[in-house]
C-alpha cells in the first residue's frame, strides 16, 4: 500500500532526523533510522551504528528491531517507521524478517521502495500473512536523497558524484587572473568542509592545484579527511604541493595517463602519495584537449577500490568534462552576491545550443548561508 498519511509523514521526518545521526561515511553504508510509536507516543527509536568499526559477531540488529526491543511490552499495537526496509543490512536478513515476524508490530512503514528483487517483494507478503500491515513509499525521495550514495554505489558499483563550487552571480568561479579566494562567505565554506566530511573522496583539477595550492582537508568542522584526488594528465602537480608535504601525501591519489613522464610519477611516489596511470581520453570527456585523464576510467576504478561518493571541487576545466560525460549525480552552487566580470565562468562549453539540450536539475533545494544562496539538486 502506497500511504502518505500526515501523521505517518511526520513520523517518517522524525526518522529521517534520526538517520541524519548516524555516521555518515562510510558511504557504502546507509544511514537509517527508525521509530516505535504506539497510540501517538513514540516507544522506540533507534539509527544505525558504522558496522565497518564492528566485528561481524559483534554487529548488532537493524535499528528497525532495537527500536522494537525498546518498546517492550507496546510493541504490539505499535507502528514502526524506517527510511529503509529493516532486512536490508543486517548480516543475517533471514533472521531479521523471523524476528519482526516473531515481534509482530501491528504496522510497517518503509520511506523508500523497498529494492523491487523478488526476494524483498516476497519478504512484504510474508509479513503481510504474518499479520503485519506494511506502507511503504513514504517521503520517498527524501529518504533516496539521504542514502543517495549508498544507492548509487550497491546498485552499480560506481561512485556518487557531486560537483560543488562557489561562484558569483554572473556565473565566475575566479577573476581573470585566477584568484578565487574566496568568493563565498564563511558559512559557505563551513558548509563545504561538512561536504568533505561526508564523502569518501574530494576531487579536483591540476589548474585548481597550481592555482590554489589547497589542502582539501576538514578543518571548519568535526570529522575525518576524505582521500583526495587530483586529475593531471601530465603530472605537473608540484612537488611542494601542500597536500604531499602535509603529512598526509598517502591520502592523495594523483590520477594521470600514460604520457606522463616516469621519473616524476617515481618522485611523487616517493613522496607517499599514489600515481594511477590511466588511458588518456580522446573525445568530447577530454574537453581541455585531447590526451586528458579518461574521467569515466577514472571513476570506475575508483567505484572498484570502493570509493562510494566523490565531492569535485573544481575547477571549471574538470567540471565541464564531467558534464560532458554526464557523470554527475548531483550539483551544489554557493552564489554569492559579488559582480566579477570577465573571469572563469563555472562551467565551460556543453555544446549546448537549444534550451532544451540544457541540463536540467530536479529535486531542487535552495537555502542561505550568510549572504550566499546554496542551490542544490539531482541530475537524474
Ligand atoms: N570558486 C570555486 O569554487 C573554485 C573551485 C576550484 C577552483 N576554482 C578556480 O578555478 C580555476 C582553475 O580552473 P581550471 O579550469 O583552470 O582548472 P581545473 O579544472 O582545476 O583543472 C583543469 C586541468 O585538469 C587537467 N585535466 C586532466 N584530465 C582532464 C579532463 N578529462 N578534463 C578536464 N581537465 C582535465 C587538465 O590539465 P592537464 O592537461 O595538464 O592535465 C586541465 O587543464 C582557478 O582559478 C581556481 O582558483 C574555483
Amino acid at each position: 500500500v502506497i500511504c502518505s498519511g500526515a501523521e505517518d509523514i511526520a513520523y517518517m521526518r522524525m526518522v529521517l532526523e534520526l538517520a541524519r545521526k548516524s555516521a555518515a561515511r562510510p558511504s557504502s553504508e546507509p544511514r537509517i533510522g527508525a521509530l516505535a510509536v504506539e497510540r501517538g507516543s513514540i516507544v522506540g527509536r533507534a539509527h544505525s551504528t558504522p558496522a565497518s568499526a564492528e566485528t561481524s559477531s559483534e554487529r548488532p540488529d537493524s535499528p528497525a528491531l532495537a527500536a522494537l526491543r525498546d518498546a517492550g511490552a507496546r510493541v504490539t499495537g505499535a507502528t514502526l517507521y524506517t527510511n529503509v526496509e529493516p532486512w536490508h543490512v543486517t548480516a543475517d536478513r533471514e533472521s531479521c524478517v523471523s524476528r519482526l515476524i516473531e515481534i509482530r508490530p501491528a504496522r510497517l512503514v518503509i520511506g523508500g521502495t523497498p529494492q523491487e528483487s523478488s526476494s524483498g517483494s516476497s519478504v512484504i507478503q510474508r509479513l503481510t500473512t504474518a499479520g503485519i500491515r506494511v506502507d511503504i513509499s513514504v517521503l520517498e525521495d527524501e529518504c533516496e536523497e539521504l542514502n543517495a550514495a549508498y544507492f548509487k554505489y550497491t546498485r552499480t558499483g560506481l561512485p556518487f558524484i557531486t560537483v560543488k563550487f562557489a561562484q558569483s552571480l554572473d556565473g565566475r568561479i575566479a577573476t581573470s587572473s585566477g584568484d578565487s579566494q574566496w568568493i563565498s562567505g564563511e558559512e559557505a565554506r563551513r558548509f563545504a568542509h561538512q561536504l568533505r566530511s561526508e564523502v569518501d573522496a574530494v576531487m579536483v583539477g591540476i589548474g585548481t592545484v597550481l592555482a590554489d595550492d589547497p589542502l582539501l582537508t576538514v578543518r571548519l568542522v568535526r570529522g575525518s579527511d576524505p582521500l583526495r584526488i587530483v586529475v593531471d594528465s601530465r603530472l605537473r602537480t608540484p612537488l611542494q604541493a601542500r597536500m604531499l608535504l602535509d603529512g598526509g601525501a598517502e591520502q592523495t591519489l594523483i590520477a594521470t595517463t600514460e604520457l606522463a613522464d616516469r621519473k616524476r610519477i617515481e618522485e611523487l611516489r616517493g613522496l607517499g602519495a599514489e600515481v594511477l596511470v590511466l588511458p588518456a581520453a580522446f573525445g568530447p570527456g577530454a574537453a581541455a584537449g585531447n590526451g586528458n585523464v579518461n574521467l569515466v576510467e577514472l571513476i570506475s576504478e575508483l567505484g572498484r577500490r570502493g570509493v562510494a561518493s566523490v565531492l569535485v571541487e573544481g575547477g571549471a576545466g574538470l567540471i565541464t568534462s564531467l558534464l560532458a560525460v554526464r557523470r554527475v549525480d548531483r550539483v551544489i552552487a554557493a552564489i554569492a552576491p559579488k559582480i566579477i566580470g570577465r573571469g572563469i565562468d563555472s562551467v565551460g562549453d556543453l555544446g549546448v545550443t537549444k534550451l532544451d539540450q540544457a541540463i536540467n536539475l530536479t529535486r531542487v533545494r535552495t537555502r542561505q548561508l550568510g549572504n550566499d544562496l546554496i542551490v542544490e539538486g539531482r541530475i537524474l
